[in-house]
């Protein structure tokens, strides 16, 4: 039998579902990607510099990330995590080689924000405890629990309530020294580079002065490297550059190279429980597959190690321009701020000379969050472009 819409309105129109209107949205569709490009249905190229927020590591397509993913598929797709998936234990070692975090444990989830949701959960089952200190700018996620530790009054709503969260000033160790005296918090959360804010890095002096406070009063450091993980940075995490080890590390976007899946890294003093945290889809077989190839082309391509090196090279043109009043970040996690709020530049550098670039709460700020696998001469390929818009601009 075949259902007939049955939704008109006054006039008969019939109704269709329409796509709830969240997202501003750039008016072009790609089709179709290739290492660090992305092409639309007419074939038009654009350098994508920006990697869907930071989520693209490894480049578009990789053709071993292809042929896992789809090998996995064709033998089983998901089933739960009320069996062996062998595939989530080789996942966990690869990651803690290469991260080098080999006694800590992994937990798999879907997002970001599960990945913070279940840290900070963790935290205060560990504790008893339940107030966390969050930063100014911070930038967590959209579930209950991440999106209470965000420092964005508009995507809060009344059910989220934030009463057991103190936000403090980035890089301030005594305004976080004062809340931990208190006694009576949980956790502490930090992104290893602050990125929805505009790039803004914790000194390492800072995080390595946090660290010693978290274990001085016995409060659970949080290491969100959801964007600045993966090896973006010339690290593999961004806190490595301060050379602290947090109680927890969060990652997600750059983990399966579009393909979602998120992981909570947990020190070995946190004991497992049955039932203490779970998902549905977290760790499922695909998510797994498309993990693995994403770290064995870590490693197979150095991209961490390009990462560092493009980055610096990055740095290195785009401090000849004159324009720019400054360039935060490390590796390939870059800002560059512009005396003026960069709106048009960036629909130019879309527009007239296809390259995607993302921009931040910071007005001035352009987001560069390109594929690890970017070479010298894509940098070239920016900054000439860059500079022709620059020159329309003046
Ligand atoms: C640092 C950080 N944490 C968490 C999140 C949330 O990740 P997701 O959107 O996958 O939930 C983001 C997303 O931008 C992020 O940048």
């Amino acid at each position: 039998m075949v259902l007939k819409p049955t939704r008109f309105d006054i006039n008969f129109n019939y109704y269709k579902m329409n796509l709830f209107d969240v997202y501003p949205i750039i008016n072009i569709e790609p089709v179709k990607g290739e290492g660090c490009f992305i092409f639309d249905a007419e074939g038009t190229k654009y350098l994508d510099l920006y990697g869907g927020h930071a989520v693209i590591s490894i480049g578009h397509s990789h053709p071993y990330y292809v042929k896992k993913i789809s090998d996995q598929l064709k033998k089983l797709g998901f089933y739960s995590n009320s069996v062996i998936i062998s595939l989530q234990s080789e996942l966990a070692e690869k990651l803690g080689k290469v991260s080098g975090y080999t006694d800590y444990s992994l937990f798999l989830s879907n997002s970001g924000a599960e990945a913070n949701e279940n840290a900070i959960k963790l935290a205060s089952f560990y504790n008893g405890k339940s107030r966390i200190v969050s930063f100014n700018g911070a930038f967590h996620g959209r579930t209950a629990g991440a999106v209470a530790v965000t420092d964005n009054r508009s995507i809060i709503a009344p059910i989220n309530s934030r009463s057991h969260v103190t936000f403090v000033p980035l890089n301030d160790i005594d305004a976080v020294e004062v809340e931990l005296k208190k006694k009576d918090v949980s956790s502490v959360i930090i992104e290893g580079i602050q990125g929805v804010a505009g790039i803004n890095c914790p000194e390492d002096s800072f995080l390595k002065d946090l660290a010693a406070l978290c274990t001085k009063y016995d409060v659970v450091l949080i290491l969100d490297e959801v964007q600045s993980g993966y090896g973006r940075t010339g690290k593999f995490f961004a806190h490595q550059y301060a050379g602290i080890t947090p109680d927890i590390i969060t990652t997600a976007k750059g983990m399966g190279n579009g393909f979602p899946v998120a992981g909570t890294l947990i020190h070995p003093k946190f004991r497992p429980k049955h039932g203490m945290l779970g998902t549905t889809f977290g760790g499922n077989h695909l998510a797994c597959a498309a993990s693995i190839a994403v770290l064995d082309i870590i490693e197979m391509d150095k991209l961490v190690d390009n990462a560092f090196e493009v980055g610096q090279y990055f740095i290195e043109r785009l401090s000849a321009i004159e324009e720019i009043k400054s360039i935060r970040g490390r590796g390939l996690m870059l800002g560059i701020e512009f005396p003026f709020a960069v709106n048009e530049l960036r629909n130019m550098l879309i527009n007239d000379e296809k390259v995607f670039t993302g921009s931040s709460t910071a007005k001035e700020v352009l987001r560069l969050l390109p594929p690890l696998n970017i070479h010298n001469a894509e940098v070239d390929m920016f900054v000439g472009k860059l500079q022709t818009c620059l020159k329309k601009l003046k």
